[in-house]
């Protein structure tokens, strides 16, 4: 049977490389002419977190110019957001009439925000609204709709997705087998760290931006941190955050030749230097692409129309089969 790979992005905030290594590298390796692709901006999803208008719209930008720039081809891959697809909300309602609360009250995301409110002696829903606890179900019916065989993902996705096949499996069991379950590809746990040594992300305030100038690349490099052992003193490559990032950026030679370097006792200035140009290369080709695209200014509404057009009749069919095995159709 024909993969067809679905995967979206949410748009909160600004593509830093860790999005890219870790989701937009890996999903558009999987693109390929047996496959179908479907890529989309989850931009109903930020609505959880971010109540900003211009963020949305500004996040949504560059996240739709990251996927392009890193290398989709809208004519390959049915590229759109998920707010023009009205039928995914439609879709959401009929599944969550399928999904129990008590798998939602597990999942980890929800969970977590409960215990630290728990923790810090507050109510414990404080700060938790209808959409970060329904979250699992609008992202189902994100895949389910355009009946989507293969998922890729981060590992910190692979209870949604568990969770998409149960909600999926429920609805078949109680009216017929209409929906197709997919897989996860989990994506491996590569870990980006940002320039504090913790994982790489926005709310810690350390990551390495990916659509910047080569300057602001520059600086967030100039920022890790690094322990005080002089040029000359041998250092030690394991743990240690340069060497991490490095290593994500150069080829099999050039990271054992810096193991050598370590070894040596190059100074953190050099090693910063070097991760600049092992990380600059990569992005040079996509920097590029990105100011070129940035320029043209209907672009992005004509690609989104576009993606539209392709994909909504085959989310309106799924959703006139449901409606109709659910008994909300035509009266006979
Ligand atoms: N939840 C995903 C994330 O934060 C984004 C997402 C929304 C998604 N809907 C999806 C990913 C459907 C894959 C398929 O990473």
């Amino acid at each position: 049977m024909r993969k067809r790979i679905l995967t979206g992005i949410t748009t909160t905030g600004t593509p830093h490389i860790g999005n890219y290594l870790g989701a937009i590298k890996p999903a558009l390796e999987l693109v390929a002419p047996d496959n179908d692709s479907y890529f989309f901006l989850a931009d109903y999803h930020a609505l959880i977190k971010q109540t900003d208008p211009k963020e949305i719209e500004a996040s949504v930008k560059n996240v739709a110019l990251a996927w392009l720039s890193s290398g989709l081809n809208p004519e390959q891959s049915h590229f759109y957001r998920q707010s023009d697809i009205p039928e995914v909300h439609e879709l959401t309602w009929i599944l969550n009439c399928s999904a129990a609360k008590g798998l939602l009250n597990r999942a980890h995301a929800y969970k977590a925000i409960v215990a630290e409110n728990i923790e810090s002696g507050g109510d414990e829903d404080k700060a938790i609204n209808m959409g970060l606890f329904s979250y699992p179900v609008l992202m189902a019916a994100d895949i389910l709709i355009f009946n989507a065989t293969h998922v890729p993902v981060g590992p910190d996705q692979a209870q949604h997705m568990e969770m998409t096949r149960d909600i999926a499996g429920k609805f078949n069991h109680t009216y017929s087998n209409v929906l197709t379950l997919p897989e996860a590809i989990i994506q491996s746990e590569i870990s980006v760290p940002g320039t504090d040594g913790r994982k790489m992300s926005k709310s810690y305030n350390n990551i390495i931006p990916f659509l910047s100038t080569e300057k602001a690349l520059q600086k967030s490099i100039a920022k890790i941190i690094t322990n005080s052992l002089e040029p000359g003193e041998p250092k030690d490559h394991k743990n240690c955050t340069l060497f991490q990032l490095y290593s994500l950026f150069a080829n099999a030679e050039e990271i054992n030749n810096m193991k050598l370097s370590y070894k040596d006792g190059i100074g953190w200035g050099d090693v910063k230097k070097d991760l600049f140009t092992a990380i600059n290369n990569e992005i040079v080709p996509i920097r590029e692409k990105y100011h070129a695209l940035k320029e043209q200014p209907d672009l992005l509404n004509d690609l989104f129309s576009d993606g539209a057009r392709k994909v909504q009749p085959q989310a309106q069919e799924l959703v006139g089969k449901l409606r109709e095995l659910v008994g909300i159709s035509k009266i006979v």
